[in-house]
């Protein structure tokens, strides 16, 4: 669809500025659109060919107070037979006018007013206000008053005073007439308050009633309208409002050409749109925050789980069955492992962690826990995992301790020769594959792990199978995987291969 810029470029002879004060005028008409209830569209003369000028339509808006009466886009079509007479009228006589227009697909007579869009002293356009009494709203106050200030609005656009030239920020974020509307009188006292605008007045704790009273004195931070009745410009900003409220305001003054007044220009009025935004600002500032709160949680959590495991150990100490203290210094380390995962996660931003940053540490562990230093055993890590959410990595680091503690435990028995633990990672089309490779005696060649009781295959068989829904096989070494690991096969005993794979879905690479 071409835009406003386009087709003025295209066909009229606009300058860059009275395009500017084009675009201005659309950014700012979804407000006049809702005070007038009605569809606006805006024309501007095409270059002159032969015959009479034609008026093209570049831009179109419609009402969010009211029904539209155009299903239809009309951006880039020209001028319909019978709007010719108005829109020239308007542009000649620079005057708004009112008359009547039939429209291809709308029922019964349609009502047009016609603005002239004055810039400079010139008419660059016209703009106009489309609407049918069959489709109009019930009028009460609330209709009468928005009427009676599009009015004003109106005379300010064919005045050359609105849409106003200075800088402005974006205000599609504005808060809209739905939202909350007050009208102010030269004074800036309340003269109207919409339902909305009552509401919002009602957050912040102002249940009197506001007619004819200023904000400010109704205990509401009013330095959006002081600031934009000083300036005689739109002010768009946020406040913050007693009772913990965060409104966004803009506040439009209402001028008119006054030769006493200084500058020539004096202001009548103003409208104040107001939006509470609380809620949305204490969202922002939670979004912000989450990500350090998540962090400093993790590092809180991986803290205590270091008192427990330090109190464990403490206890150990103290109790004389060796069992008992071989139980519960299980325990310490299972309870270590998980510390260590999140550890990681406070070190990183967001919910993932590289898992390789726990596998490192993890193979740490296992290393200083294992004293035998007649029997060396090596612990190495190939590939990577790629990123895992913390749901996944937590019970992945207990399966993986438990795993690199039984080769600690069961491999490498008095009189041998110590050997290695090799860890292999690979994260492939969302699935994590994890073997574990030692070269040490090897599980018996019947071996089931769906058979195993003990404590640490239980673990590890409940947090694979149940928790992760990932498969688990155990068996003994064969060459060719000791060739695929880089590993020389064991001279004694037949060594151990431990596969896992695990769904992850999509995870990101590192
Ligand atoms: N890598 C391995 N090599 C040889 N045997 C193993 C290996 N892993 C497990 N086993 C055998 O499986 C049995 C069960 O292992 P599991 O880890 O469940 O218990 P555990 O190691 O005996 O005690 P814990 O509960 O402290 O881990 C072990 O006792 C051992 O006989
Ligand atoms: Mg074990």
């Amino acid at each position: 669809m071409a835009t406003l810029a386009e087709l003025t470029r295209q066909n009229t002879v606009l300058s860059k500025e009275e395009v500017g004060h084009l675009q201005r005028l659309v950014a700012d008409w979804g407000m006049l659109a809702d005070f007038c209830f009605a569809d606006m569209l805006l024309h501007v003369r095409a270059l002159e060919g032969p015959g009479d000028a034609r008026w093209l339509v570049v831009d179109q808006v419609r009402p969010a107070t009211a029904q539209t009466l155009h299903i239809r886009d009309w951006i880039g079509s020209w001028e319909r037979d019978s709007d010719r007479p108005l829109l020239n009228e308007a542009y000649e006589g620079g005057e708004v006018i009112e008359g009547v227009v039939d429209i291809d697909g709308v029922a019964g007579p349609v009502q047009m007013t016609a603005i002239p869009v004055r810039h400079e002293g010139r008419v660059i356009a016209v703009l106009t206000r489309e609407w049918s009494e069959q489709k109009g709203r019930q009028p009460g106050l609330l209709e009468r008053t928005y009427l009676s200030i599009f009015a004003r609005f109106a005379s300010m656009i064919s005045a050359g005073l609105f849409p106003f030239s200075g800088r402005q920020g974006s205000i599609t974020a504005a808060p809209r007439v739905g939202d909350g509307a007050i009208v102010l009188d030269a004074g800036a006292r309340v003269q109207f308050a919409s339902p909305n605008a009552v509401s919002a007045l009602h957050r912040v704790g102002i249940t009197a009633n506001v007619l004819g009273l200023g904000l400010a004195e109704l205990g509401f931070n009013d330095a959006a309208v002081r600031s934009a009745f000083d300036r005689c410009e739109p002010v768009l900003e946020e406040s913050d409002q007693p009772s913990d409220i965060t409104m966004l305001e803009y506040c439009i003054p209402i001028l008119e050409h006054d030769q006493a007044a200084p500058g020539g220009i004096t202001v009548t009025g103003g409208v104040l749109l107001l939006r509470d935004v609380t809620e949305l600002r204490r969202r922002d500032r939670l979004l912000l925050s989450k990500d350090a709160t998540i962090r400093e949680i993790h590092h809180r959590v991986k803290n205590n789980l270091q008192t427990i495991s330090s109190l464990l150990r403490l206890q150990a100490r103290r109790l004389t069955s060796d069992e008992a203290k071989a139980a519960v210094n299980e325990s310490v380390r299972r309870i270590r492992t998980i510390a260590l995962v999140h550890e990681t996660l406070s070190r990183e931003p967001g919910d993932d962690v590289a898992f390789i940053e726990i596998v490192r540490p993890l193979l740490r562990l296992a290393e200083e826990g294992y004293q035998s230093p007649d029997r060396p055993v090596r612990f190495t890590v190939q590939g990577d995992g790629g990123k895992l959410p913390a749901t996944i990595a937590t019970p992945l680091s207990v399966v993986l301790t438990e795993l690199l503690q039984n080769a600690v435990d069961h491999e490498f028995p008095l009189g041998s020769t110590g050997g290695q633990v090799k860890v292999v990672l690979a994260n492939q089309a969302g699935t994590l594959r994890i073997r574990v490779i030692d070269d040490g005696l090897g599980v018996p060649a019947d071996f089931e792990i769906s058979s195993a009781n003990g404590l640490g295959l239980t673990i590890v068989r409940t947090l694979v199978t149940t928790e992760l829904g990932g498969t688990i096989e155990m068996r003994q070494g064969r060459n060719e995987d000791f060739a695929d690991a880089g590993i020389t096969p064991p001279a004694r005993g037949t060594g151990t291969v431990v596969d896992l794979t695990v769904p992850i879905g999509e995870s990101e690479p590192l």
